[in-house]
């Protein structure tokens, strides 16, 4: 069993064996990981941690002490709001990811409701796509919700009437995904949100993967389904810096349509010898790295950088899509995004994904329907001609037919 040493390892020595233990990581670099990296470039690369090691040691929670975290997150948070459409009264806050913005997103849409004294005596409800995130699930159980999933329509998007049929006086929230992960689709959110609107019921919109990539999506004149403030309807939503912000890990931001909205999101406490204790967030100490990143690499980057590379990814998806085409296999649903999900009526889609594994391919699944997943970025774009060229050699070993039910893991 491992111990603590007794005595210390100088860094001379500490630092190959960090290098060697590495060594069987999946090569991300070469574009080998099928999600988890979001990489935008070496000199992207370089700000954010630049940045993260300027302020390694300062703490989030320590906003009085830290006026520069202060300021990086309220622009950080301007700047987010101002991409997703927010108005005068929207708000937000910095969190350390997608799972902890949608819990926080959980915990206000519980307290309005408690607030407003909707909910009723029952448990009180979460009605969302069956394509969502696990997160609302875990965010439920630990804050003493459930979850209604409901089944998506044909497209693999949300089912907005059948999301309405789902809403009882116990539905305290109301969620759609831009994109979900799944499948990499948009739900439709402003269906979703009319109804919710009509209910009373807060509407969050999950843009965790989308929200720092759909707005420069759109603005290359792409088609996407529209997911932000500027649905009327909607009160939340979570974009992640850490996905397509290109940030440090450790960063997420969480908005609120308007300052009731947000005052839930805060927790405060003052019943013990060391005064009134307040955070906006789950987590206490906060590292200054991810904030101070996440505001360099936006402001590196400009509207103009992320444009760019946006419109590269896009690209990268397409270039994806035509060739698993032309291999006799298809794109589960129309993504519109950076995420693609790809199926076969005619090939055995995990015997194809074993043999791109056993070429070096990390393979990420899904399983209803059963699929290859992909959630892409730059370091997929030199390698997707390799990636098809090993995938077809798959496609010639794999059996015909469609796959056994798949046991993926995330
Ligand atoms: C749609 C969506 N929501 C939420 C999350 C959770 O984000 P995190 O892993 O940063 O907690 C993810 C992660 O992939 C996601 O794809």
């Amino acid at each position: 069993m491992t111990r603590l040493p007794i005595e210390g390892t100088p860094w001379a020595e500490l630092e190959p064996e960090l290098r060697a233990a590495g060594e069987n990581d999946v090569a991300w670099r070469d574009g080998r990981s099928p999600a988890f990296v979001h990489f935008a470039g070496d000199d992207v690369l370089e700000v954010a941690k630049k940045a993260y090691l300027m302020y390694f040691s300062e703490n989030g929670l320590g906003l009085r002490a830290f006026h520069s975290l202060a300021r990086f997150e309220s622009e950080v948070v301007a700047m987010g709001l101002g991409l997703l459409h927010g108005g005068e009264g929207s708000r937000g806050a910095m969190t350390t990811g997608g799972t902890e913005s949608i819990f926080l997103a959980v915990k206000a849409a519980r307290d309005h409701a408690r607030a407003a004294n909707r909910g009723g005596a029952g448990v009180p409800q979460i009605v969302l796509p069956y394509s969502a995130h696990p997160a609302f699930d875990k965010a439920a159980y630990f804050l003493g919700l459930e979850t209604v999933r409901v089944p998506l329509a044909a497209d693999f998007k949300a089912n907005p009437a059948a999301m309405a049929a789902a809403i009882t006086p116990s539905t305290v929230m109301v969620v759609g995904s831009a994109p979900a992960y799944p499948h990499g689709v948009m739900d439709p959110i402003a269906a979703i949100a009319a109804h919710a609107a009509s209910a009373g019921v807060w509407m969050h919109v999950d843009a965790c993967v989308g929200g720092y990539f759909a707005p420069f999506a759109q603005k290359l004149g792409r088609e996407v389904e529209a997911f932000d403030f500027s649905v009327p309807g909607v009160r939340s939503i979570s974009a992640d810096l850490h996905k397509y912000g290109y940030a440090a890990k450790g960063a997420s931001t969480l908005f609120f349509a308007d300052p009731e909205s947000f005052s839930h999101m805060a927790w405060k406490f003052d019943n013990w010898p060391r005064g009134q204790y307040m955070t906006n967030t789950l987590v206490g100490t906060r590292a200054g790295g991810a904030i101070a990143s996440a505001w360099a690499v936006m402001n590196y980057l400009g509207e103009e950088g992320y444009l760019r590379i946006t419109e590269r990814v896009l690209a990268t998806r397409q270039a994806i899509e035509d060739g698993v085409s032309r291999l006799g296999m298809h794109t589960l649903g129309r993504p519109e995004l950076s995420i693609v999900a790809f199926g076969s009526e005619r090939h055995d889609i995990g015997a194809v994904g074993q043999g791109l594994q056993k070429r070096g391919w990390l393979t990420g699944y899904v399983t209803d329907p059963p699929g290859i997943h992909l959630m892409l970025n730059l370091t997929h774009e030199p390698v997707v001609g390799r990636y098809l060229e090993d995938m077809a050699a798959a496609v010639a070993e794999a059996g015909s037919g469609p796959a056994a039910k798949l046991q993926a893991v995330y």
